[in-house]
């Protein structure tokens, strides 16, 4: 699937907000979380090892929202009916998002839709996107709990490359603070104005 086919994800477009940070913040941000050029390497080798593993993972991660209604929540509506089509439109972009992950550096545009995720996942933009009548926003107390499953089930995926138990660790390494590294900046929307 090429990126224009994918229903909402607007990578790129003038409709994408602006970032709260400079460039030089986020150089500071990134060095907080020691992430190197080092890792930018090894987000790339995961790249490439995770290319045609892209449906397993998300497989994996619909499964684990799937088996705890708290989080299934969020994808169905007030009423609990999980939505098909939101489901399915997000689980493209997820996997678009998988390969914009292992594709540093992180240009301006990637800064900025970092932004538009954060905010897609509030009461400021959650649903619109796939026109739903869901669960508005999620707590942001479960973004960054979800930093934990993100990162460890992504550990038997790396593996199955042909890399050998160092790479496949600085592999992970990369992955865990790329997956920081987002969260964070899609704190943004959750914190106090001028608090961030
Ligand atoms: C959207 C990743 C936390 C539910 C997305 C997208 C990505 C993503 C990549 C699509 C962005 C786009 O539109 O291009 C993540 C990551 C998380 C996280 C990495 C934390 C580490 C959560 C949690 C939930 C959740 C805890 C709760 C079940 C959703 C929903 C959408 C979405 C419902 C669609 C939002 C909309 O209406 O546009 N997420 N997410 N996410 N995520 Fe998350």
């Amino acid at each position: 699937m090429s990126h224009e086919d994918i229903p909402g994800y607007t990578y790129g477009e003038e409709s994408v907000p602006d970032s709260p940070i400079d460039r030089e913040d986020f150089d500071l941000l990134k060095e907080t979380v020691m992430f190197t050029e080092e890792d930018e390497e090894h987000l790339r080798l995961a790249g490439e090892v995770l290319d045609g593993q892209i449906d397993d993972v998300l497989d994996t991660w619909y499964g684990f929202v799937a088996d705890h209604p708290h989080l299934m929540q969020y994808f169905s509506t007030p009423g609990g009916e999980p939505i098909e089509e939101y489901l399915e439109r997000v689980r493209a972009r997820f996997g678009q998002w998988i390969r914009d992950t292992c594709n540093p550096p992180y240009d301006d545009d990637w800064l900025r839709y970092q932004q538009e995720i954060g905010l897609r996942h509030t009461r400021r933009k959650k649903n619109q996107t796939d026109d739903v009548n869901s669960v508005n926003h999620i707590p942001f107390r479960y973004m960054s709990a979800f930093i934990y499953p993100i990162t460890a089930t992504m550990r038997p995926f790396l593996e199955n490359g042909d890399h050998d138990e160092e790479t496949v660790e600085k592999m992970h390494d990369a992955w865990f603070k790329a997956v920081v590294l987002q969260v964070t900046l899609w704190s943004n929307p959750y914190v106090i104005a001028g608090d961030y």
